[in-house]
């Protein structure tokens, strides 16, 4: 018998385990997720952006010269990308969608990055450091670029959080906005063997580069069932316009069959502890005055639609709380996704070093499900 006949199907890969990892521990049933063991909401209240990519990248928090170092690389090496990519940026099609920009961007990237095929765990530490530090002044550079404006050239000062929102506004950005963005960067570092870091795996497991396996995580990202649902998410809060309308609204589209954009998970089965704590987050904006009426949509949306599909395993996941976040830190709603890159290249990059180091190819088998056999007929015989 043919092997594929007598192979279980795990459609989408569903608890399906492939590899060790020590980069996440995640609970899906109890809701619980640690980087290296360290609770999200310890990190999410104390820990900057930087310490995030040091422990996933090294495997335990920096000490404060440790910290200086990492910070002083970032900003020495890898902020500034080349005047070759900023020039083919600038020709872009301006109504490009800025994941595809991005994911053309950083292929880009890694063209003119001469050390891009040196195959060491130092020059692929290094490429990882270029895709973090690179990253936000490609997303700023097209914003700008896209809206008439000059790129601003990159801080020599500003944590990385901050630098982005300066790239991006060419002023010096405010507190609240600069703790919003840092948090919700530490909060989607890193996650398990989603598919955008499945993807980047998978990827590095032929032994191909660091910018190829960077550049597809991108692309698997994008998809609305994964990182582009936060931006569905701010659009559906729009469509819905005011608080008493959403109750009707998650009722008329659920009733339609159609899903909540936000809500659900493969791997948790109960509130995912990155909205629970984007949640709070979101309920103190409620008082801002361009923030809080979506804020107010959000909540009613959330309490109604945990009320019909709670009982499913079905709750809001990070995406959900992310809109109205990232949205009360000015940042446009179609780079929402962009700015999940901005903080996942973490985790893809520390995976594609974990792959690495104990690699063996990826490669799953397909259940063949057509003919077995038919002949072939020639051009002038077929119907
Ligand atoms: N709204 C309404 N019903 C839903 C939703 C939803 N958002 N998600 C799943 N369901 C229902 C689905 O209709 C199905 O019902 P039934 O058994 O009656 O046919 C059941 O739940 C199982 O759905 P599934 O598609 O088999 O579940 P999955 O594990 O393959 O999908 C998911 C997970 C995230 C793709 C899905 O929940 C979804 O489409 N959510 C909306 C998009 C979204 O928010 N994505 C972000 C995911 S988290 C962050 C990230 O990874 O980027």
């Amino acid at each position: 018998m043919p092997a594929e006949k007598s192979e279980e199907l795990a459609r989408g890969l569903a608890g399906v385990t492939v590899a060790d990892t020590e980069m996440s521990f995640i609970d899906g049933e109890a809701g619980v997720l640690r980087y290296r063991g360290i609770p999200i909401e310890d990190l999410a209240e104390n820990a900057s952006y930087e310490e995030v990519v040091y422990l996933l990248r090294q495997g335990e928090l920096p000490t404060a010269t440790q910290l200086d170092e990492f910070k002083a690389n970032l900003v020495k090496c890898c902020r500034t990308v080349p005047d070759e990519v900023i020039d083919a940026v600038r020709h872009f099609p301006s109504g490009a969608h800025p994941m595809a920009i991005l994911r053309t961007a950083v292929s880009l990237l890694g063209l003119h990055d001469p050390g891009a095929e040196v195959e060491t765990r130092t020059a692929n530490e290094a490429k990882a450091t270029q895709l973090m530090a690179g990253i936000p002044t490609l997303i700023a550079l097209y914003e700008r670029v896209r809206n008439g404006q000059e790129p601003v050239p990159p801080s020599q000062e500003l944590g990385h959080a901050a630098n982005f929102l300066y790239m991006l506004t060419g002023e010096d950005p405010n507190e609240v906005a600069v703790r919003a963005i840092n948090t919700y960067l530490v909060l989607l570092a890193d996650h398990g063997f989603n598919a955008s870091t499945f993807t980047a795996r998978t990827i590095a497991s032929t032994e191909s580069d660091m910018y190829s396996a960077i550049t597809g995580a991108i692309g698997t990202l994008k998809g609305p069932l994964h990182g582009g649902a936060n931006e569905r998410v701010m659009k559906s809060l729009f469509e819905i316009e005011s608080p008493d309308k959403a109750k009707a609204w998650v009722d008329q589209t659920l009733d339609k069959g159609q899903r909540i954009m936000g809500f659900g998970h493969r791997v948790y089965k109960t509130l995912d502890p990155r909205a629970r704590i984007l949640r709070q987050y979101a309920e103190a904006l409620a008082e801002e005055p361009d923030v809080g009426k979506w804020v107010d949509v959000a909540i009613v949306v959330a309490d109604a639609a945990e009320e019909r599909l709670s009982a499913k395993g079905i709750w809001p996941n990070v995406d959900f709380y992310s809109a109205p976040v990232l949205y009360s830190a000015g940042i446009p709603v179609d780079q929402f996704t962009p700015i999940f890159v901005m903080s996942r290249v973490a985790g893809w990059t520390a995976h594609v070093l974990e792959q690495q180091a104990d690699n063996r190819l990826i490669r799953p088998r397909a259940k063949y499900v057509g003919p077995r056999e038919q002949p072939y007929v020639p051009m002038g015989e077929r119907a």
